[in-house]
């Protein structure tokens, strides 16, 4: 008797080391996942959209099958979001700057509005962030200086005031910055991308003078 209830108790002991163990390797992925989701779905709660562009954000579907959202199928992780052309209004989250695997950050031709967060100071992979078109408000945040893999800051058609920080001469001489048709004011970094042509200023009329 009691050696066959022994031998009945290996196999349930080996099937629950195998489940946890299998669950322990998954986790670390799927945590990242809904990380991603989690960041994306406070976009959207804080965003107006009447003509429902985002409708496919939706918690009980993988954020890698929502339209404006590519993902890493390798690392199962959000990689790009792309929205173009949308009647979106209310502010960027600041949550998106916990998409931490995003390479791309497009935004433009919608109606968002409010500040640029420093948060996006955090995405460390991304390398082109367009938010051009909208009607943010606000400086444009320092924090972007850390974005050493950035080649495209494209932020023209917009509302923002204030300096352009300093810490952006911080970002690769190869980065395309496009800053035109704001109203910035103040001295014009002189370093890392502002020593190119590829880096457009215009239409900022009180950009060199006081703030
Ligand atoms: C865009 O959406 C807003 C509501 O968020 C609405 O008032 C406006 O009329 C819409 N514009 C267009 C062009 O559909
Ligand atoms: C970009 O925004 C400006 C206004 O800020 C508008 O005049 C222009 O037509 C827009 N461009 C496109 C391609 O939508
Ligand atoms: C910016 O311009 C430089 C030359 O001034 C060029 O080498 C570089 O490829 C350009 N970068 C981009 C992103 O256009
Ligand atoms: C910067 O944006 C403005 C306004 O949209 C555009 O006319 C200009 O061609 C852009 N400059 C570069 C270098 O892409």
């Amino acid at each position: 008797m009691a050696p066959n209830a022994a031998v009945a108790r290996v196999p349930l002991a080996v099937t629950i080391f195998v489940a946890v163990a299998t669950s322990m390797l998954l986790a670390p992925a799927e945590a990242g996942l809904y990380s991603d989701r989690d960041a994306l779905l406070a976009l959207r709660g804080g965003l107006q959209d009447p003509d429902g562009a985002l409708r496919s954000w939706i918690l009980e579907v993988n954020p890698c099958e929502w339209t404006q959202v590519t993902c890493d199928r390798v690392a199962n992780r959000v990689t790009e979001i792309t929205i173009g052309h949308a009647n979106l209004s209310g502010p960027l989250s600041p949550e998106l700057g916990k998409l931490d695997q995003l390479t791309k950050l497009w935004i433009s031709w919608t109606n968002i509005q409010g500040t640029i967060p420093e948060e996006l100071g955090n995405l460390e992979n991304l390398n082109s962030l367009h938010l051009h078109n909208n009607s943010l408000s606000g400086q444009i945040p320092a924090s972007l200086g850390k974005l050493k893999s950035l080649k495209q800051l494209h932020l023209q058609q917009n509302h923002l005031t204030g300096p352009i920080p300093s810490e952006l001469d911080g970002l690769s001489d190869q980065t395309s910055v496009n800053l035109s048709s704001n109203d910035l004011c103040g001295q014009i970094p002189t370093d890392g991308p502002f020593k190119n042509i590829n880096s457009s200023l215009a239409d900022n009329p009180r950009l060199g003078g006081n703030c």
